[in-house]
């Protein structure tokens, strides 16, 4: 596990200082290059505008549908357009990208005329806009790859992150090199403040987050499972319809999410690049893990852009007990 970065000198008899230290500053102190923390703060940049945007947006007449529906065939919220726009419009002025994946366009933007950039960012701008109206938390979700590495499998990642738009918002980054860790904005300075890190994710939790109203379209497998995780396991269901608040209780308290293939959705729901495998990776450096229905999310290859996967998320105790004995990924990690 990735060890406490350097600790400012803190002046005897004050809080802190490390806690105190802004997101750029971070990145700055853990040595990344200034093209990676060009980006990120691009990233942080359209995060608080979006955060900004979310709390007048009733007042602004900013929420309901466009009456549009997007590449994946869901209905686009006005501020799912509101908010992609202010992902590309902040991204498109970093010369650290040169490609964009953006849930909410049809084909990968390729930037490299205009852009002498190293790396693609993957994301969704808002998810989970069904909480958009009813006020409650929401996501941007994001991936940093190499501008080769679109397509490859999620070991490839160099970064991931999402911020949540809860009661705080607050911005979860994951890198191999550092481990997972969380800042705070504080909206009175304008700043994401470093708040915990390296986060660990509980072992095993008390809680699993699903649509059971999809159970009948689900494999007796999948149905087995919700059923040991509801009987013997005594989980708790928690479920508010947005994967980035979900998966927060999770990282924090463990438990599990999942999102299975069903009749209706016969090859999962959630999208393989700027949904499963960013939290994947989180998931993976806090010490938990996430797989498809018989092998880790990681460990696969995009064929398309806005490929879905079946997704299973969480503590390593209820994951691993998702897999069959006799699967790869079982194999890998019971040996
Ligand atoms: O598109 C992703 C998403 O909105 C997730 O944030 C959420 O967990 C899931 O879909 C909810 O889907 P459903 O409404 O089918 O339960």
């Amino acid at each position: 596990m990735p060890k406490e970065g350097p600790r400012i000198q803190a002046v005897p008899g004050t809080p802190s200082v490390e806690t105190e230290t802004t997101l750029p500053e971070y990145l700055a102190l853990r040595g990344e290059p200034v093209e990676f923390r060009a980006l990120i703060r691009q990233i942080s940049f359209a995060a608080k505008k979006v955060a900004a945007e979310l709390r007048v947006a009733g007042l602004q007449g900013m929420l309901g549908g466009t009456g549009r529906t997007n590449v994946q065939g869901e209905s686009v919220q006005r501020l799912d357009e509101y908010a992609n726009a202010v992902f590309v419009n902040n991204l498109l002025r970093s010369p650290a990208i040169s490609d964009l994946v953006s849930e909410e366009i049809p084909d990968e933007m390729h930037l490299a005329r205009h852009h002498l950039g190293q790396y693609a960012l993957l994301f969704d701008p808002i998810d989970g806009s069904s909480n958009l109206d009813v006020n409650l938390a929401l996501g941007s979700i994001f991936s940093v790859r190499r501008a080769n590495d679109v397509l490859a499998d999620g070991h490839a990642q160099i970064a991931a992150g999402y911020v949540m738009y809860g009661p705080a918002t607050v911005c979860v980054l994951a890198m191999p090199q550092h481990g997972v860790n969380l800042f705070t904005y504080e909206p009175s300075i304008g700043e994401f403040l470093y708040t915990r890190g390296p986060v660990h994710m509980p072992a095993e939790g008390a809680a699993y987050g699903v649509n059971e109203a999809n159970a009948a379209g689900w494999s007796p497998r999948v149905r087995d499972y919700v059923a040991w995780l509801r009987g013997p396991a005594e989980h708790a269901t928690r479920y508010s319809g947005a994967l980035v608040g979900d998966f927060h209780r999770i990282l924090i308290k463990g438990g599990v999410y999942l999102y299975p293939a069903d009749v209706k959705n016969r090859r999962g729901k959630l999208r393989l690049l700027y949904e499963a495998a960013p939290l994947a990776l989180i998931a993976g450096l806090a010490g938990g893990r996430a797989v498809s229905e018989d092998r880790d999310i990681l460990d696969i290859r995009a064929t398309e852009i806005h490929q879905r996967v079946p997704l299973i998320l969480g503590s390593r105790t209820e994951v691993d007990r998702f897999l069959p004995p006799t699967s790869p990924g079982a194999a890998a990690q019971r040996p």
